[in-house]
């Protein structure tokens, strides 16, 4: 396995891919990991707060795909997302045995959400850094996984549709056995990545999708489109039909779920 190693472990960070951006211009190999107790500025897809109290696994990893993949690094955070909701599936499996998992739904909101019984027990978010004079491009994966993380010390405001593995099932998840599970999947997906493109982690994304075969509302800079999702395209994009028939792919957006 090379994800996960070297790892830098930390008491505390603003964020990890900040951390992890400085070490990937720094020439840091492709694997190197950043971990952080608690991060003070954990951020989410357009500069969004993260909350990261203690109790989460919030680490960044350093990807550095070849030239001709580069392209598609955004599909990188899908491949991501699949690895760590197979990993919550493994660990709710693992802790909480056949009794209790079937109540349990693990599932993937496009684009870069995990959610646990409808509400977000993960998040992914990629980031690219072009590299410089002897220094590769990289892409940064960062994860949020809420493993031990009680509601209470999560921000009022996301109480309601956030949740952790802790709080879902009562029990509490060792966080070296989460971190090493989580980076096998990755390493495991990635690998596939590499070697033959997006394709597969697409087909497992479908098969967790919360969003396609819904009924979506999808606000993107600039238009907002209500329909049914219908597929996830090979760039990653979302492809939403909506009432009057016509199909709109989008890329960048806030899918929210609407019942129906
Ligand atoms: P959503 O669809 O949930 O709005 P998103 O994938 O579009 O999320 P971002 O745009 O990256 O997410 O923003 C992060 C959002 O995640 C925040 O606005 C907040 O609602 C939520 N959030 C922040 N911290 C946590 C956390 N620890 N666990 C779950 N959700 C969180
Ligand atoms: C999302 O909003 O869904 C994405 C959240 C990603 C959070 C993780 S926690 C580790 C890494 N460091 C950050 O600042 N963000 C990511």
């Amino acid at each position: 396995m090379t994800l996960g190693r070297p790892i830098m472990r930390l008491a505390e960070a603003d964020s990890t891919n900040q951390v992890a951006a400085e070490l990937a211009d720094q020439g840091a190999p492709e694997g190197s990991t950043v971990l952080a107790e608690v991060q003070t500025a954990g951020s989410g897809r357009l500069g969004r707060r993260w909350a990261s109290p203690r109790g989460g696994l919030w680490l960044t990893v350093i990807l550095r795909p070849p030239a001709e993949r580069l392209d598609a690094w955004p599909t990188l955070t899908m491949v991501g997302g699949v690895a760590v909701a197979e990993t919550v599936a493994d660990l709710l499996a693992g802790e909480v045995g056949e009794g209790l998992e079937g109540s349990l739904d693990v599932r993937i909101k496009w684009p870069n959400d995990v959610l646990l019984n409808r509400r977000k027990v993960a998040g992914l978010l990629g980031q690219a850094r072009l590299g410089g004079p002897g220094v590769e491009p990289a892409v940064l994966l960062g994860v949020g996984l809420n493993l031990n993380v009680d509601r209470a010390s999560l921000p009022p405001e996301i109480r309601d549709t956030a949740t952790s593995l802790s709080a879902a099932t009562g029990h509490r998840f060792d966080a070296d056995a989460a971190l090493e599970s989580l980076t096998e999947r990755l390493d495991r997906w990635y690998g596939t990545w590499l070697r033959e493109g997006f394709g597969p982690a697409r087909g497992r994304c479908l098969a967790l999708s919360a969003t396609v075969g819904r009924s979506v509302q999808a606000i993107g800079p600039k238009t907002a489109i209500t329909g049914e999702a219908l597929d996830i395209l090979g760039d990653g994009a979302l492809l939403i039909r909506s009432a009057d028939g016509r199909e709109t792919t989008v890329r960048a957006a806030d899918v929210s779920l609407r019942s129906g």
